[in-house]
């Protein structure tokens, strides 16, 4: 399976982040430990018109040298274009120089974290700490924003608040407004709470009503609102994109070793039929591919590493998953991976 084709894509709508018009109107979402340029590339693949890079560090980015191990996290190829980076921090001049370095290197688009619920991150006020604290958020995205060309989105990805209490949904509101005249393009936004973290479900009716105070605002027709949380299905995307009146949607634990989601989403939206869940001979060529994608990036030695945990998910799909898991948490080495292909995927 691959890409779409054209007419679903259309009927699918569009997502505009920007200048960029993306459709089917899905992004895949920032993903840290996976969502590298392999599986970026991937997406890409089966017809996702735009995939975020896992969170960078500003000052990671600042440290990265040509000759540095790390590198290959700053690289953008032609093919991977329009190609995202997302930035987290607490300092509006090191988030400001990360961003320029990150145009220098290929980047399309910034979007600033603000979302991340790790402990050390918000002990180190960077991530999901700055939904608590939107003066500081706001000076961040001002300094940002001022720094980049206007032609370069700038988005940020919230969630629904730090916690549930009033307060943190007065803030919420306060940093909304502050992006919306700071000329940010839009926001990724995941209806849990920081400190949620992943527990619970997503509020989807937070996200509608967000949508609705924009519309009503009127103000800034062009902001998008892209939803997140507990997409794992073609269904799941287009009940919650049709509910909520949401620009776009963003994929991530659901595209986590099953990339056909994707164009099983598109067609969803497109109101065509739901394509079928992959055969087995099409799982192996994609397994292969991913495969061969991460060998070429990290080389031999790391790629049992970096595949290992892409390939636990890729099992989820074979109707022995349980077994296929198993076989892919023990394999060593390409030779090995090949084995448990010969051995369940014939
Ligand atoms: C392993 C993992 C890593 C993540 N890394 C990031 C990240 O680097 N940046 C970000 O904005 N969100 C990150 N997220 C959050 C996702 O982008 C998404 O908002 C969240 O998982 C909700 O969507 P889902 O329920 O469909 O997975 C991460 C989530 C997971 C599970």
């Amino acid at each position: 399976m691959t890409e779409p084709d054209d007419n679903i894509k259309a009927a699918a709508g569009v997502l505009n982040y920007g200048p960029f018009r993306l459709t089917p109107p899905l992004i895949e979402a920032a993903l840290s430990g996976y969502s590298d340029a392999p599986m970026r590339r991937l997406a890409k693949r089966f017809g996702c018109p735009m995939a975020l890079c896992e969170v960078f560090l500003d000052r990671f980015v600042m440290e990265v040298t040509k000759r540095s191990k790390a590198r290959f996290y700053l690289a953008v190829k032609p093919e991977d274009h329009p190609c995202g980076a997302q930035l987290m921090g607490s300092e509006p001049e090191e988030f400001r120089a990360a961003a320029l370095r990150l145009l220098q290197c290929g980047f399309d688009l910034i979007d600033l974290n603000f979302a991340c619920p790790v402990k050390k991150v918000l002990g180190r006020a960077r991530g999901g700490s700055l939904m608590a604290d939107p003066r500081r958020a706001l000076e961040i995205v001002q300094t940002v924003r001022e720094a980049l060309p206007d032609s370069v989105p700038l988005s940020v990805k919230l969630r629904k608040g730090f916690d549930e209490t009033p307060g943190s949904e007065e803030d919420f509101f306060t940093l909304l407004d502050g992006l919306l005249s700071r000329g940010v393009a839009g926001i990724t936004l995941h209806g849990r709470t920081v400190q949620q973290g992943y527990q619970g479900k997503s509020d989807w009716d937070f996200i509608r009503n967000v949508k609705r105070y924009l519309i009503e605002d009127k103000k800034r027709p062009d902001f998008f609102v892209i939803g997140s949380g507990d997409l794992f299905t073609a269904d799941d995307c287009v009940k919650r994109y049709r509910e909520t009146s949401v620009d776009g949607l963003a994929l991530a634990r659901g595209v986590i070793g099953n990339p056909w989601l994707f164009p099983q989403a598109a067609a969803a939206l497109a109101g065509e039929p739901i394509p079928p869940s992959p055969d087995l001979e099409e799982q192996k060529e994609v397994i292969l591919r991913h495969w061969s994608e991460s060998e070429a990036l990290y080389g031999a030695k790391r790629t049992t590493m970096m595949m290992r945990k892409f390939l636990i998910r890729y099992a989820a799909l074979h109707p022995k998953g349980e077994e296929v898991k198993r076989a892919f948490v023990s394999f060593r080495g390409r030779e090995g991976m090949e084995n448990v292909l010969q051995r369940f995927y014939k």
